[in-house]
């Protein structure tokens, strides 16, 4: 067995009780699998903890596939303050509803994993390595196909972490103009901190 089998089987006994009770459909179960092993080779090559960031990556989406009803009541039911923004695009809650419920069972999980669910779909200003990790992977991971992914994951190859999480930043604000689509407030303040601190 291979490091990597290890370390998810590991992880999957020891998170068996909260695991067993994540619904995802078939297709982002994919997702999920791509981004454990992306997130432990993206760990070796950035010298991060390999267990906490396959961890994120299986926890990540744990309430991705709830319909935008049940999004907004689990986000009530868990103390979740919903904006304006979370009221139009329900989907960008998931990972702020799986921390609040992860506290609610007294899940014990590393901070900085919490931190880097929390704000995986928008990005955010004060992420430490391990949140901007789980940002880069859960856009590059094996079964993401969309135009430019595979430029991002050579970009990624080549450069630090920072970078690479600038670059996710750059090409999803750049992807919403293109789209005529709104730009999330927090977004563009994690691309200026970025920008400011290179
Ligand atoms: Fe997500
Ligand atoms: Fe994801």
């Amino acid at each position: 067995m291979n490091e990597y089998d290890e370390i998810r089987n590991w992880i999957f006994k020891k998170y068996d009780k909260v695991i067993k009770k994540m619904e995802l459909t078939p297709k982002r179960w994919l997702h999920v699998e791509g981004s454990m092993k992306c997130a432990y080779e993206l760990a070796l090559k950035y010298g991060l903890e390999t267990e906490k960031c396959v961890l994120a990556a299986l926890l990540h989406d744990y309430f991705r596939d709830k319909n935008k009803e049940e999004i907004i009541e689990l986000a009530k039911k868990y103390g979740v303050k919903l904006k304006k923004f979370d009221l139009k695009y329900p989907n960008v809650l998931h990972g702020k509803v799986a921390v609040n419920y992860f506290k609610e069972i007294k899940y014990k999980i590393p901070k900085e994993i919490l931190k880097g669910i929390k704000h995986h779909t928008l990005g955010n200003d004060n992420f430490c390595e391990y949140g901007m990790l789980l940002f880069v992977v859960d856009a590059i991971e094996e079964t993401r196909s969309y135009d430019g992914v595979e430029c991002l994951r050579n970009y990624i190859a080549t450069h630090s972490l920072k970078d690479g999480y600038k670059e996710v930043l750059r090409r999803t604000l750049s992807d919403l103009i293109k789209k005529n689509k709104e730009i999330p407030l927090v977004t563009a303040k994690a691309y200026n901190k970025i920008l400011e601190d290179n």
